[in-house]
């Protein structure tokens, strides 16, 4: 026992609900679904498993999850667009369980998608697990920027400076502010206890970004397309623990 094990409880209940949200709606992942019906269906199952979803009505977002398209970064709004092939998707899930907060996204594939969009999507994925495997007390802040950063742009994509991971617990988003660039042994001190997320924003093209009129669609300048995946951890004494695991071992796409 430690003095956080029972938040570190509540947030694996809140990070699982968020998980099994994310390898629910796998299976619909296909041509001709509406981002809407996908925004509904999480909508029921995170109700229906105890929870409620943390974007609905957050400063005034009017949906339950976001669905990021091709060349949007984040906060893409769920609407009557249907998936088609060859589009590729990250859907991004926050539940709020008995007060705690479990924050996820991951990438999807639309059908057949092309060989630089699957490049994007695995670097992406890599980016994350590389920055989470660092994780322990004494590791610091840029150390995480620096695990993204580095191995992405060997790949020759960039990492989009405007969003960052964040402080997470019962409040959805706190401090500290997470980086996914940065330089090694630089920023605050990881300590037990601590948990946030890491949710690398990785653009095939330059990382710079623009705000659609809507207030929320975040897009890529160059209109290049844009990976993300995000877990919620928390570190221990000697190490991390990942709330936001899949039940089911889904990664990276396919995931038939
Ligand atoms: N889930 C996002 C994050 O990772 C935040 C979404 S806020 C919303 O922090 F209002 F756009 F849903
Ligand atoms: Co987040
Ligand atoms: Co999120």
């Amino acid at each position: 026992m430690n003095n956080y094990s029972e938040k570190f409880e509540k947030m694996r209940v809140a990070g699982r609900v968020a998980s099994k949200t994310l390898d629910m709606i796998t299976d619909h992942i296909k041509p001709g679904i509406t981002t809407e019906k996908i925004d509904n269906m999480c909508y029921e199952f995170i109700k229906d498993n105890g929870g409620h979803s943390a974007p609905l009505f957050y400063r005034g977002y009017k949906k339950s999850v976001c669905t990021s398209l091709n060349h949007v970064i984040c906060h893409g709004i769920p609407s009557d667009r249907t998936l088609e092939e060859g589009d590729i998707l990250n859907i991004d899930v926050t539940a709020i369980v008995n007060d705690y907060y479990g924050d996820t996204s991951r990438m999807f594939a639309v059908g057949e998608i092309s060989v630089k969009a699957k490049n994007l999507i695995n670097s992406t994925y890599e980016s994350m697990m590389n920055a989470i495997k660092i994780l322990k007390p004494g590791s610091k802040l840029g150390d995480i920027g620096y695990e993204i950063q580095s191995y992405v742009e060997e790949k020759g994509f960039s990492v989009v400076r405007d969003f960052c991971g964040h402080g997470i617990s019962n409040t959805f988003h706190e401090p500290p502010n997470v980086l996914h660039y940065g330089k090694k042994n630089t920023g605050q001190e990881l300590k037990p206890g601590m948990t946030f997320t890491i949710e690398p924003m990785i653009n095939a093209g330059k990382y710079e970004s623009k705000l659609l009129k809507d207030g929320w669609t975040a897009v890529t300048k160059d209109k290049s397309l844009s990976a993300q995946y995000e877990h919620t951890l928390g570190i221990t004494e000697n190490g991390y623990e990942i709330f936001t695991e899949s039940v089911k071992g889904y990664t990276k796409p396919p995931y038939n």
